[in-house]
């Protein structure tokens, strides 16, 4: 049997020639289409500002250096997630604490984020992390009543959801990303997510004071930006005044990424069909269970069932060149965070994850 990989990206002509293009252009990194790809994401998105990154995980860090996570900062996030949804607050020396999931969702649970909150001082914690798990959109709205109740800021991490969306209480469709609610939210374009950039990423945002310090953390903490300089000694004057990165997306990764949005619709409805189709297949095996209630609006990063004995059923795909992945081994329980780092009695679901070819 041919192998099923685990995911594989989905590369045209048109993408070809729109990486060719720019490479035989005078720009491979800084150049226009950075800003075009920008501009296009945050159309897509229906969200007001767009920062390119290198990848996620470079966009994740700007947005807790933006929102000052450090040392004495406290922030919540699911342990069902890619460990990079954490990382980033330890980046800037904060503490990781983890709530659990909802049992149905498998998302980041409200009441348990609530109950966590509660059983600390007023002004203990700092921010939340929640993720649009494998592609379902969490509701942001409620989470955005949570933290204006304790004063809290919101990263929505929607690296598996570019095109998800809820409902909201007005039955209004919110796209992963739009951040009416969140104050950042993040995605990626590795390969095996909706848009693929071999790397790269994207924070969108409304909040303009936000947009202008990542757009500085982005580029070293540099600016030739004659309205930011302290003082001005001519065109090559420029002031390195944050502690920034070289976190930046070359043009040639900007013009796949551009090329690959525009099939960002395309790609999304094959994921729902082919989920249409395990959904079918599975809703009478009485032991395998799998996302419940609503899933409108699902992007279908990931297809997740739960079963009793996931080794067994990984070994045996594998022997029959079936590439399904365990996703995600709960970050509270990777040694890093189990030796150093805060974490709570949660209930470990057994997953096991099948990626949708597209
Ligand atoms: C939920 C989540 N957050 C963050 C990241 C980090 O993105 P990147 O791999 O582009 O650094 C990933 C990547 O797999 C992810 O799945």
């Amino acid at each position: 049997m041919t192998p099923i990989p685990y995911g594989r990206q989905h590369i045209t002509a048109e993408d070809l020639k729109a990486v060719t293009d720019t490479l035989q252009s005078d720009f491979l990194t800084q150049g226009p289409q950075i800003a075009a790809f920008e501009a296009a994401f945050a159309e897509y998105i229906g969200v007001q500002y767009a920062v390119a990154l290198s990848n996620g995980t470079a966009a994740l860090h700007l947005c807790a250096m933006a929102l000052n996570v450090n040392e004495n900062s406290n922030v919540i996030t699911t342990p069902i997630t890619f460990a990079a949804s954490a990382n980033c607050v330890r980046y800037c020396g904060g503490n990781v604490h983890f709530a659990d999931i909802d049992k149905a969702t498998y998302l980041l649970d409200l009441n348990k984020v609530e109950s966590l909150i509660r059983s600390k001082t007023q002004g203990f914690f700092h921010g939340i992390i929640p993720v649009d798990f494998a592609g379902r959109a969490i509701n942001m709205e409620e989470y955005k009543w949570l933290a204006e109740k304790y004063n809290l800021w919101i990263i929505e991490d929607a690296c598996h959801a570019p095109g998800g969306y809820f409902t909201d209480s007005m039955g209004k469709n919110q796209y992963c990303g739009k951040c009416n609610y969140a104050d950042l939210a993040i995605f990626s374009f590795h390969p095996v997510k909706h848009i693929a950039c071999g790397e790269g990423g994207m924070i969108t945002t409304n909040n303009e004071r936000l947009y202008k310090k990542l757009l500085l953390y982005r580029t070293h903490g540099i600016t030739k930006d004659p309205a930011l300089l302290h003082e001005n000694h001519g065109g090559w004057y420029y002031e390195m005044q944050e502690l920034g990165y070289n976190y930046r997306l070359t043009d040639f990764q900007a013009a796949l990424g551009l090329s690959q949005l525009k099939r960002a619709d395309e790609g999304l409805n094959r994921r729902r069909e082919i989920a249409a189709i395990y959904a079918e297949a599975f809703k009478d095996v009485a032991d395998i269970h799998g996302q419940s209630g609503s899933l409108e609006g699902h992007a279908y990063h990931l297809y997740i069932v739960e079963v009793e004995d996931r080794l067994a059923l990984y070994n045996h795909l594998r022997a029959n060149n079936i590439f399904a992945q365990v996703h995600y081994i709960p970050v509270h329980t990777l040694p890093y965070y189990l030796k150093k780092h805060f974490h709570i009695r949660i209930n470990i679901l057994k997953f096991l994850m099948f990626f949708l070819i597209a």
